[in-house]
């Protein structure tokens, strides 16, 4: 029976082995286990000769100078612990291999790496244990991040009011790219930076603190998503670059030299975000996450986090009258460095703005009335 080293592993250094991690092998959702085998060199060497599908006869030919059957042994074992498979263990990695063949090594061992975690909270038992090793590492990471020392602009809590019919809200969302040159009324912007990113309701979470509850879902209500405003053309507010504080609802200055030419920069020239009347840029603070959240599907929550929250974005700014945009197209480790985070206590993940739209706003796509042939 021939043999192929199996196409989906990838290899790390894990408490000093060199392991193999067959990602794509299925996993336990109730049990810790990472499929993940240690090997030495001598058995990457030999799974090196089986690139394609390969004869274990021609190995042992190849290898003459070796005992043959300790060379069996080895393939053997290398079968047995997954990193060698037969034509038919190999249907799955074959279809990974044509669907996700665009998109790279990393977002395979991202994706399904992270899958069938053991999520904490299937039981009050599991519940209580994973608390007490939050507990053991210190207190609850604080809700709020802020620049104490940063001059700030406070922002009116003279909200717009949001009394559009929702439906109409609904259906009038669509995503702009081009914008008048009229400013964004300072109203506007506090209305939509309150409505998405600010704490409507706070929760006593027990031995987890008191924490905030945003108009947007959030996994375990950690909200690990900060928020920073590029202002650009905002009525009222000097163009920079902002922190939103969002426990003061004001914008703390990070750089009072960012502009339009920074957003056409980071953003890959995307006319949109240069010409928006305000951009956000959403990071995630991971302590905040981690600190509940102990297994490596929290990364996909965090994720869902910023969809939720980009998604309030639209609406609420539709409903004060502005065109909202998002793109994931942006230099992230040059935004990280205009933002001044780390890129890894804090990352950067996600790029939103609005302006005054210069399309209808009636949420109809423009070329809807434009008869296209079927494709
Ligand atoms: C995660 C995400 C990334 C996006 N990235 C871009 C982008 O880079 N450039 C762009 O013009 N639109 C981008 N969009 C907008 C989509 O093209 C748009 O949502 C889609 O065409 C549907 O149109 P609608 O939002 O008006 O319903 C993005 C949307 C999402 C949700």
């Amino acid at each position: 029976m021939k043999l192929r080293r199996t196409r989906s592993l990838v290899g790390y250094w894990h408490e000093g082995d060199f392991v193999l991690e067959d990602y794509l092998s299925a996993k336990s959702s109730d049990e810790d286990e990472d499929n993940a085998v240690a090997v030495d060199e001598d058995a990457l060497r030999l799974l090196q000769r089986f690139e394609d599908w390969t004869d274990p006869e021609s190995v042992l030919d190849a290898l003459s100078g070796y005992d043959p059957a300790s060379v069996r042994t080895a393939i053997d074992a290398l079968a047995d612990a997954g990193l060698l498979h037969t034509p038919e263990q190999a249907g799955q990695e074959d279809l990974l291999a044509s669907e996700w063949a665009a998109w790279s090594e990393e977002a395979r061992f991202f994706h399904f790496g992270t899958k069938d975690a053991v999520y904490i909270g299937d039981d009050a038992e599991h519940r209580a244990a994973a608390t007490a090793v939050a507990l053991e590492t210190g207190p609850p990471p604080p809700v709020f991040k802020s620049y104490p020392d940063a001059p700030r602009v406070r922002l009116p809590r003279a909200f717009l009011p949001l009394r559009r019919d929702f439906d109409e809200v609904l259906l009038a969302r669509r995503t702009h790219r081009e914008f008048t040159a009229e400013p964004v009324t300072l109203r506007q912007l506090a209305t939509t930076l309150h409505y998405t990113f600010g704490p409507m309701y706070f929760v006593d979470a027990r031995e987890y603190g008191t924490l905030m509850m945003r108009t947007s879902p959030g996994g375990g209500a950690r909200h690990e998503i900060e928020a920073y405003v590029g202002v650009l053309n905002v009525e009222g507010v000097a163009p920079g670059l902002y922190h939103y504080n969002v426990e003061q609802h004001a914008l703390e200055l990070i750089d009072p030299e960012f502009r339009a030419g920074h957003v056409d920069r980071l953003g890959f020239g995307q006319q949109m975000a240069v010409t928006a009347g305000f951009v956000v840029f959403m990071t995630a603070l991971v302590s905040r996450a981690t600190y509940k959240y102990r297994h490596p599907r929290t990364l996909r929550m965090i994720l869902l986090d910023a969809g939720h929250l980009a998604q309030t974005f639209a609406l609420v700014s539709t409903a004060t009258g502005l065109g909202p945009f998002q793109t994931a197209a942006f230099r992230d480790s040059e935004a990280e460095a205009a933002l001044g985070v780390d890129g890894i206590a804090e990352t950067a993940l996600y790029l939103i703005g609005a302006g005054r739209p210069a399309g209808p706003v009636d949420g109809h796509p423009i070329d809807m009335s434009v008869a296209a042939s079927p494709r």
